[in-house]
């Protein structure tokens, strides 16, 4: 793979094609690890929505810090994923405790809930570190690009050799790009992509997707109809307007009594609400 030549087509690409998207304007470490935790498991639009409103609420670590995870909870309504939330605001306390925001990857990697994507993005889109951000979509870049499959490691390995010195934030976030709009997991818009020309794949039917066998490969998300991902949804939602008794739970969550219990188990669990005697709130 001419490293050069994919460097050069995807910044000419980005720089008339990048999409506008509310947390490209920032720089502020926060900001960005919000933006990049919020993203992880939901879809862009829906986190062009929220990002303002919780930076408008939480627009520091200290600030969110000071607040309830309640709080940060209920703003979360909507997104899903709700531990990433508890994850955010352990992370605000932990760097409230540091006393400014760590700037190398180990420290990072150290916060709570973080892991290399999200240190790897906070380092290219705050702070402007030269490294490559590697997720599903990028990996599934680099692999079709290349014309074959690699292991975590391997195209960590490359996409860290690919960001051109000091180019690492319009890179990045370029690449992120091309994975989510262009070269898409289900179909490859080979006719828009900048790689078309040198790419080892090109969308090409006959040729098994080098991608499909690459370590890393997204899982669908599980149905969420009946899961107890909803049942938990419910309840935490519920439990936005004030606390709850025991009792109530099942018709809540339109479980039977058992699985309500469950669900509450594991919402204290993760400490996502606390129990004291019959009644349940937001911690
Ligand atoms: N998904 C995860 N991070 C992103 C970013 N910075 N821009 C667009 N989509 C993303």
């Amino acid at each position: 793979m001419n490293n050069d030549a994919v460097v050069e087509r995807v910044l000419g690409w980005a720089s008339s094609t990048i999409r506008e998207l509310p947390w490209r304007t920032t720089r502020d470490p926060w900001g960005v690890l919000v933006s990049e935790v919020m993203s992880q498991q939901t879809q862009v639009g829906r986190v062009a929505e929220k990002w303002p409103v919780f930076m408008e609420r939480f627009p520091t670590p200290s600030a969110c810090a000071a607040s309830p995870l309640g709080d940060v909870l209920q703003l979360w309504q909507g997104m899903g994923y709700p531990r990433r939330a508890r994850n955010l605001h352990r992370c605000a306390v932990a760097i409230v405790e540091l006393g400014e925001f760590p700037e190398d990857l180990e420290s990072l990697l150290a916060l709570p809930g973080i892991g290399p994507y999200t240190a790897r993005a906070v380092l290219a889109f705050a702070f402007g570190h030269d490294v490559g951000v590697l997720d599903t979509n990028v990996g599934r870049v680099l692999a079709r690009v290349g014309g074959k499959s690699l292991s975590v490691s391997e195209a960590q390995t490359l996409a860290d050799a690919l960001v051109p010195s000091g180019e690492s934030w319009l890179w990045n976030q370029a690449m992120m790009d091309l994975g989510g709009t262009v070269c898409t997991s289900r179909r490859a818009h080979c006719d828009e992509c900048p790689l078309s020309d040198i790419c080892q794949w090109r969308g090409d039917s006959g040729v098994a997707d080098p991608a499909r066998s690459s370590a890393g490969v997204s899982r669908p998300q599980a149905q969420f109809e009946g899961s107890r991902r909803q049942a938990r949804g419910l309840l935490l939602k519920r439990l936005g307007q004030g606390a709850v008794v025991l009792a109530e739970v099942p018709d809540i969550v339109n479980r039977s009594p058992a699985q309500a219990h469950e669900v509450v188990d594991g919402l204290v669990k993760d400490g996502l609400c606390v129990l004291e005697s019959d009644s349940l709130r937001l911690p």
